[in-house]
């Protein structure tokens, strides 16, 4: 089987690692990819979000499964793309993508069909929205209803802040069109994680729960990123949880999108938070986590290609997938500045130490190869990944493999795992 997959992250570069195991791939594309990915896949130099031109490619390499990567990707309908030309492709439509594409969407399905959320209104005009946080006061959470790299939601503590946020979004449009119209939600206390499932539709085959590490500094301080790290499986998610996700997110919402007549099928990814009422959505995303997939696939004993193409088929009949023993944790290694200005251009140091690690694996996020060199080339630079008998030992191994790689201003958090473990873990 040719397989072709769209992005150039260390999610990519997970999945093509994984991929690159399977007894089923013959060849292995990424477009575009990024300076580890070379490694094992051949790299086309297409932009994530040319979609005839990716659509070109598959056709005339006669690819026979996409993958997708990133939401902007989906939602501008690569999915839709591909299948007029009768191309098979792993990732919902752009109607289904909806569900992470219009956070306004996604609230009202979960209400109508009575998926636990925060209580929220949606808004078009900001007079309104303001008078609407102004009876119901601080602290309240204000989102951009589009896509905004995961930087559209706000979360105000007091009733100047909330009005701020509103002026932000709907009248500077910091983030264009995405803050055109808005959400006003309830804020919600308790731990997130992150629930995937792999789906055609109907049958949902669950991955394991990962946590992710949004905020850039240790103990969740400084200001929120892609995402500075994840681990799996969460212990936050115990298995009644998880029983309660799959009976009371996970399927009302794909009944829900049946009714509403959008097939969905790829990843539904419910970020959730645990409440003391039990577990609430935050957000749904229509992809794999990035960073979480980095810290889930390895644990995963299972061949990846046939449960992907079940789902394209339809035919998904998997109860579940076989997990390894243990725990994964993924560190994120990003340049000095990130999430702010940075520079790109260092070299990176210390790598060839992993090339014939079994239980690590360093995941390439925004590197280039230059020559004999890998450089910097964005904001988050590499993800460490390492797996072992249990999280403690993970984590310790992780940063073992840290301490062995520089480059210029590279920073980390030093505390991955710190509320399954129950303390900050210094190095
Ligand atoms: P979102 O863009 O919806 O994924 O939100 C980004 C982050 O904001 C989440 O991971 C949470 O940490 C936080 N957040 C979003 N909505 C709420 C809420 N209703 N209550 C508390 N925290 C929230
Ligand atoms: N790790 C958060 C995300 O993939 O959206």
């Amino acid at each position: 089987m040719k397989v072709l997959v769209v992005g150039s992250g260390g999610r990519e570069h997970a999945l093509l690692w994984k991929l690159s195991q399977s007894p089923e791939v013959d060849a292995l594309y990424c477009a575009p990819g990024n300076g580890g990915i070379g490694q094992l896949a051949e790299l086309v130099d297409i932009g994530a979000e040319d979609l005839e031109a990716l659509a070109e490619f598959a056709e005339t390499k006669d690819v026979d499964l996409t993958i997708v990567g990133p939401e902007g990707t989906l939602a501008k309908g690569i999915v839709d793309v591909f299948e007029k030309r009768g191309l098979r492709i792993f990732g919902p439509t752009k109607a289904a993508a909806r569900l992470e594409s219009s956070k306004a969407f996604a609230k009202n399905l979960m209400k109508k069909y009575h998926v636990p959320t925060a209580g929220f209104a949606v808004f078009d005009d900001p007079q309104a929205a303001r008078a609407y946080v102004r009876q119901l006061g601080a602290p309240i959470v204000v989102k951009a209803d589009g896509l905004c790299g995961g930087k559209g939601t706000i979360i105000a503590s007091t009733l100047s802040e909330a009005l701020g946020a509103i002026d932000l979004l709907m009248e500077d449009r910091i983030f264009k069109q995405a803050g055109e119209r808005i959400v006003v939600e309830e804020k919600l206390e308790g731990e997130e994680a992150s629930f995937l499932v792999i789906t055609d539709g109907t049958t949902a085959v669950p991955l394991a729960a990962a946590q992710d590490h949004k905020r850039l500094l240790d103990h969740d301080k400084g200001p929120n990123t892609g995402g500075m790290g994840a681990y799996a499986p969460a212990p936050v998610v115990t298995e009644a949880v998880a029983k309660q996700v799959m009976e009371h997110v996970i399927q009302p919402t794909l009944k829900g999108l049946v009714a509403e007549g959008i097939a969905f099928k790829g990843v539904l990814y419910a970020g959730l938070i645990i409440t003391a009422e039990g577990p609430k959505v935050l957000e749904f995303n229509v992809r794999f986590g990035d960073p979480e997939l980095q810290a889930i696939l390895p644990l995963l004993k299972d061949d990846l290609v046939p449960l992907l193409d079940d789902a394209v088929e339809g035919r998904l009949s998997q109860p579940r997938c076989r997990w390894e023993e243990g725990a994964c944790a993924c560190v994120v290694l990003a340049s000095g500045g990130y999430p702010g200005e940075f520079a790109i251009g260092k070299e990176i140091k210390g790598l060839e130490a992993f090339q014939d690690r079994q239980d690590v694996v360093v995941f390439h996020a925004g590197t280039r190869r230059e020559r004999d060199r890998v450089i910097s080339w964005g904001g988050r630079v590499l993800n460490v990944v390492a797996w072992d008998a249990d999280l403690e030992a993970a984590v310790k191994k992780v940063y073992d493999a840290v301490s062995g790689i520089q480059f210029e201003g590279m920073t980390y958090r030093k505390d991955i795992a710190w509320r399954a473990l129950k303390k900050p873990v210094s190095k």
